[in-house]
C-alpha cells in the first residue's frame, strides 16, 4: 500500500462510483446485487474519509441521466436510496458528518424528498466531514440552472451585469456554492471520462482512475489514489517557478 502524506490531503475528494453492474455480471448477479454491495462500499469510503481527516467528500449517486436505464433497476436504486436513508441519518449524525444533496430532488418520490430534507437539517451543524451526495444531479443542469438565475437577478435589478459581477455571482448560484472545488476526482471501473459530473467545479482538479469496480473500493484504493495525488505536481496553468526566466 502506497503512503499517504498527511500534510498534502486533498480537501475535498469527488468519486464517480462506477462497476456495480459489472460487479454483480462477474458473479452472474442480478444488476442489483451490484448496486446493494455498492451502498457498503459507500459506507466504508465515508468512514475511511472521515479516518483519513477529509474536509469534503462528494458521491455521485444517481445522475440525471440515470432515469434512463430500466424501470425496474431505477425502482431498485430509489429502494436503495430510501432505505440507506431511513437507517443511516441517525449513524451520520452521531459520527458529526454533515449531509448535503445537491441536484433536484423534486424528480424523487415526496417521501425521500422529505427524507433528504430531515437529513440534512438534523446534520445541518455538524463540523466533522462535510458528505455531498450528488443525486438527480447534472453538472450541465446545474450551470444551466445557475445561468437562468442570474438571468433573473439581471432582470430583477432591471440593468446588465458587469462582467465581474457575472464572475462573482454564478458560482454562487451553482448547487455547489460553499463546496471548495475538489482537488482529487476518483473514477472507479476503469471508464476515464466526467460523465456529466461536477462541469465547473473540476476546472484544475486531478483525477485519478481505477480498474477496481465500486464494490470492491476499499481504504487501500483510496489511500493509493491519495497517494498518486501527492506525486502530482498542480500548477493551475502556471509554470514551476524554477521554469521561470
Ligand atoms: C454505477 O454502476 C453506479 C451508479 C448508478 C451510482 C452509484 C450507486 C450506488 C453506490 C448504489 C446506490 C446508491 C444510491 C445513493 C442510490 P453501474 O450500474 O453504472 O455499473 P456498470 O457500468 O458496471 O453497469
Amino acid at each position: 500500500m502506497e503512503e499517504i502524506d498527511k500534510k498534502k490531503l486533498p480537501c475535498h475528494i469527488a468519486i464517480i462510483m462506477d462497476g456495480n453492474g459489472r460487479w454483480a455480471k462477474s458473479r452472474n448477479l442480478p444488476r442489483p446485487a451490484g448496486h446493494r454491495k455498492g451502498i457498503e462500499a459507500l459506507q466504508n469510503v465515508i468512514e475511511a474519509a472521515g479516518e483519513i481527516g477529509v474536509e469534503f467528500l462528494t458521491l455521485f449517486g444517481f445522475s440525471s441521466e440515470n432515469w434512463n436505464r430500466p424501470k425496474d433497476e431505477v425502482s431498485e436504486l430509489m429502494r436503495l436510496l430510501r432505505s440507506y436513508l431511513r437507517s443511516q441519518t441517525a449513524e451520520l449524525h452521531k459520527n458529526n458528518i454533515r449531509l448535503r444533496v445537491i441536484g433536484d430532488r423534486k424528480a424523487f418520490d415526496k417521501d425521500i424528498v422529505v427524507l433528504i430534507d430531515n437529513a440534512e437539517r438534523l446534520t445541518s451543524e455538524n463540523t466533522g466531514l462535510n458528505l455531498v451526495m450528488a443525486l438527480n444531479y447534472g453538472g450541465r443542469q446545474d450551470i444551466l440552472h445557475a445561468a437562468n438565475l442570474l438571468a433573473d437577478h439581471a432582470w430583477r435589478e432591471k440593468r446588465k451585469l458587469t462582467e465581474d459581477e457575472v464572475n462573482a455571482l454564478l458560482p454562487q448560484f451553482l448547487m455547489t456554492a460553499g463546496i471548495p472545488d475538489p482537488e482529487l476526482m476518483i473514477r472507479t471501473s476503469g471508464e476515464q471520462r466526467i460523465s456529466n459530473f461536477l462541469l465547473w467545479p473540476c476546472a484544475y482538479t486531478e483525477f485519478v482512475f481505477t480498474d477496481t469496480l465500486w464494490p470492491d473500493f476499499s481504504r487501500k484504493d483510496i489511500d493509493d489514489a491519495i497517494a498518486e495525488f501527492n506525486k502530482r505536481d498542480r500548477r493551475f496553468g502556471r509554470i514551476k517557478t524554477s521554469q521561470a526566466q
